[in-house]
């Protein structure tokens, strides 16, 4: 079986270090790996698979060793900097900052709902938002059937959304520390603001949500609104979604297609996901199914993800086996 070689940028991050363990837990095909953050970390150490590898200053000519792929989660302006080096250097990128996702010429992935989308040519491709990952999964499973009409979304996003800061406050608020990255307590406290404020009133987390979600499920005139919500969880981000759909829903049809779906786990009647039956998990949990009274053709559902895993490292990592299955690199 072939190997690749790759790239971790951002390593000493939330997302990289989960990045090592997802290449660890999925057995991805590794012949050599190299860890890239920025000076302040350069020399420390990262371990892969049993082994010590010492984290390296990423640069300009750090890309001219052979890489495959480059798995980048080092912020947008880092992303917007490198991303091109590696690319023209032949290295596939899959970057999980939002600052490639909503370029034209740029994929925009989440394998279960448009891979079909990749090609050979791809050089740098776009990881979506967290929680939109976990919300397009079953929506495309809704499309397919019903066709989407509107849909509305409400969040309940974990601290480790922010990366190391996030949690630092959260666990700082136990003992009554005052947060440094977030503006208001986490602990015992939960805000409607994510990422900063539009002149719209809506925030830039959940205009990702509205934006990354016509693009992925490839519907530009869908109707797409959301609040974001912060909450003093750890891992795992929730999405309840209110949706209409254009042909009536047949529920029983939605509930066999929810059990029969590889990456969806669904929980039936009074039983439901939270946050803790999906850390360290890869699949997408969903449950709260059930018709909404007040709307023609419209349901209500509640999922819920490991937002640095399948809401980040791990459908990065889905992205690249799904190219080399399909012999796309
Ligand atoms: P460093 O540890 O050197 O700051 P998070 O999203 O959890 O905050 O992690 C961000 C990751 O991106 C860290 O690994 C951080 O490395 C890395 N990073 C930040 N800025 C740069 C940069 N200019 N070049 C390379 N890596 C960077």
């Amino acid at each position: 079986m072939k190997k690749y070689k790759i790239a971790v940028v951002g390593a000493t991050g939330m997302v990289g270090q989960t990045f090592i363990k997802v290449l660890e837990d999925r057995k991805f095909p590794v012949s050599e790996v190299v860890f890239f953050a920025s000076k302040r970390s350069a020399g420390s150490k990262v371990l892969f698979n049993g082994l010590d590898y010492v984290v390296e200053e990423l640069d300009e000519s750090s890309f001219d060793q052979g890489f495959d792929f480059a798995l980048f989660s080092a912020g947008g302006e880092t992303s917007l900097k490198f991303a091109p080096i590696a690319a023209s250097k032949g290295v596939v990128v899959i970057d999980n900052s939002s600052a490639w996702r909503m370029k034209e010429d740029i994929k925009l992935v989440v394998p279960e709902v448009n891979s079909h989308v990749l090609t050979k040519d791809d050089l740098i491709i776009a990881n979506p938002n967290c929680s939109t990952i976990q919300s397009v999964v079953p929506l495309h499973v809704i499309n397919e059937l019903f066709g989407l009409k509107r849909v509305i979304y409400s969040t309940y996003q974990a601290v480790s959304g922010s990366g190391y800061k996030g949690v630092m406050d959260l666990k700082n608020g136990y003992e009554n520390i005052a947060p440094v990255f977030y503006k208001k307590p986490i602990f015992d406290n939960c805000f409607p603001h994510i990422d900063d404020f539009l002149d719209n009133g809506y925030t830039k987390e959940e205009k990702k949500m509205m934006d990354e979600t016509r693009k992925i499920l490839g519907l530009s005139d869908l109707n797409v609104s959301a609040t974001c919500v912060r909450i003093p969880v750890t891992v795992g981000h929730s999405v309840s979604m209110n949706v209409e759909c254009i042909k009536p829903i047949d529920m029983s049809q939605l509930t066999t297609a929810f059990k029969n779906h590889k990456d969806i786990v669904f929980y039936e009647g009074t039983n439901y996901p939270t946050p803790k039956d999906v850390d360290g998990n890869d699949l997408v949990h969903v449950g709260r199914l059930r018709k909404d009274l007040s709307a023609e053709n419209g349901i209500h559902l509640w999922a819920v993800a490991d937002n640095v895993r399948k809401g980040a490292a791990t459908n990065a990592i889905q992205i690249a086996e799904y190219l080399i299955k399909e012999n796309l690199i």
